[in-house]
């Protein structure tokens, strides 16, 4: 047992923390001000901010079973509940056993003519535009891309509904994290209208799908659900397969647009590192458009979104809720107390990373496994809880980045790394000027 470690002190500390968790610069200055471990309270509750990797593989693996998922944003619940992102144990590995074989390597490689038929289709959609809204695109071809793929619909005129419900949701969850601010906490009923609504147009929609399915089975997600037995032999409840639906409508796109959005503005503001990568296009693809089996010979392309990952990691702050008295390092984490891990902080330190701050594909080259420091690169997460959608985002993203740059140059920018982060990290300006590539 320990003192408590350092951090900022008071009812509610410090204006940065007042709009906590919206600023990952502020949470990086802590850690630079206070060192590896940084204990502050908002209102009653307890958060310690760790930053060294031994830390995180504590808390995240060794005693894992010591925390459970369910910290601030339990307004997530409202829209997913009990799917696979907000569920916890023994129901979290059940449904995770489930889901898993959709992600398996032989339905990614098939996943990928999908994902090159929207790319197609973008490339078309940009023809004569010298600007482009990158979010908006990339969300529109995402989104399209998990209806296809994971669903085996064409989401058609459902798409703007779908999409808009989701923004309401971001928007929600990171309002209904502000409620750790005890002060703040009664506001959180003008977003309950609003994010009730949302959710109950993602569950109309499941509803649909999942209406669907049970009349004309598929080797979709949902038939997948809908076949599914427990220990017992019992099919799952029809609340459960609806839960896991939205979770993947929700979990399946946003985070591969923002990465898309990002790399492509780095690649605006680095103009070499954009020459590098028409570079190995044509010395891979010779003009032809990419396949999944292209993915191994694209490692600088590969390394563009790995570093879009590591600077602009889009689910930045990853938290833990203590169910029992816990040892981190030197410190004791009193149960009740939430362990948070900045990948924002961590992913640009430069004890792990040189030059951090700098843009640089190249330190990938040796692959991403192998090129970091254990348990500093992590925009996926990590151990049990590991994003079950990560081979399916490398290979998306990479494809859709291909595709686009084959086609297009993004012209040079000054627009900034200004990010608008909530839960998730998007950049704050998206428009991007492209010309066609001879
Ligand atoms: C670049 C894209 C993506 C990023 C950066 C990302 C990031 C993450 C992270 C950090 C976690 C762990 C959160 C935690 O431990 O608290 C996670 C979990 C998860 N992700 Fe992703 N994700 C991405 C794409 C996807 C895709 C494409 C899907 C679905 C097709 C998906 C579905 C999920 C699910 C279901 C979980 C919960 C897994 C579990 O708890 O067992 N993600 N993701």
């Amino acid at each position: 047992m320990t003192d408590s470690p350092p951090g900022p002190r008071g009812f509610l500390p410090g204006r940065a923390l007042l709009s906590f968790p919206r600023h990952p610069e502020a949470f990086r200055r802590l850690t630079r001000r206070y060192g590896d471990m940084v204990s502050f309270r908002v209102g009653s509750q307890q958060f310690f901010l760790i930053n060294h990797p031994d830390q995180v593989r504590e808390a995240f693996v060794t005693k894992h079973d010591r925390f459970v998922k369910g910290w601030g944003p339990v307004g997530g619940k409202t829209v997913l509940g009990f799917g696979l992102v907000t569920a916890e144990r023994p129901l979290h590995q059940r449904q995770r056993r489930i889901v898993l074989p959709a992600m398996h390597r032989q339905r990614l490689e098939e996943y990928a003519a999908a994902v090159v038929r929207e790319g197609r289709a973008m490339c078309r959609r940009w023809e004569g535009r010298r600007e482009v809204d990158v979010l908006a695109e990339a969300r529109h071809t995402t989104t399209r891309v998990i209806g296809e793929t994971l669903f085996e619909v064409d989401l058609g005129d459902d798409l703007p509904r779908i999409n808009h419900a989701i923004a309401v949701f971001f928007g929600r969850f990171s309002g209904r994290m502000h409620a750790f601010a005890g002060a703040l906490r009664r506001l959180r009923f003008r977003w309950a209208a609003k994010g009730a609504a949302s959710a109950r147009d993602l569950r109309d929609y499941a509803d649909r799908l999942i209406a669907a399915r049970r009349e004309r089975p598929g080797r979709d997600l949902v038939s997948m659900l809908l076949e599914a037995r427990d220990e017992d032999g019992q099919p799952l409840s029809s609340d459960q397969i609806r839960d896991e639906t939205v979770t993947f409508i929700v979990a399946g796109h946003e985070t591969v647009t923002i990465a898309l959005a990002w790399a492509w503005k780095l690649l605006a503001e680095n103009q070499g590192a954009q020459e590098k990568l028409h570079a190995e296009l044509e010395a891979v693809l010779g003009g032809r458009e990419p396949a999944f089996e292209d993915l191994r010979r694209l490692p600088y392309t590969q390394g563009v979104i790995a570093e879009a990952l590591r600077l602009f990691p889009p689910q930045w702050m990853i938290g833990r809720r203590a169910v029992e008295d816990v040892q981190i390092g030197a410190t004791a984490i009193p149960r009740g107390a939430i362990v948070l891990l900045s990948l924002f902080a961590m992913q640009r330190d430069a004890r792990w990373f040189d030059d951090p701050e700098a843009f640089r594909p190249e330190r990938w080259s040796a692959g991403v496994e192998k090129s970091a420091t254990p348990y500093t690169y992590l925009p996926f997460g990590l151990a049990l809880r590991r994003c079950v959608g990560e081979g399916f985002a490398w290979m998306e993203s990479t494809l859709l980045l291909a595709q686009l740059a084959s086609t297009f140059r993004v012209l040079p920018s000054t627009s900034g790394q200004k990010s608008a982060p909530r839960v998730l990290l998007w950049p704050k300006h998206a428009n991007l000027r492209f010309e066609a590539r001879a």
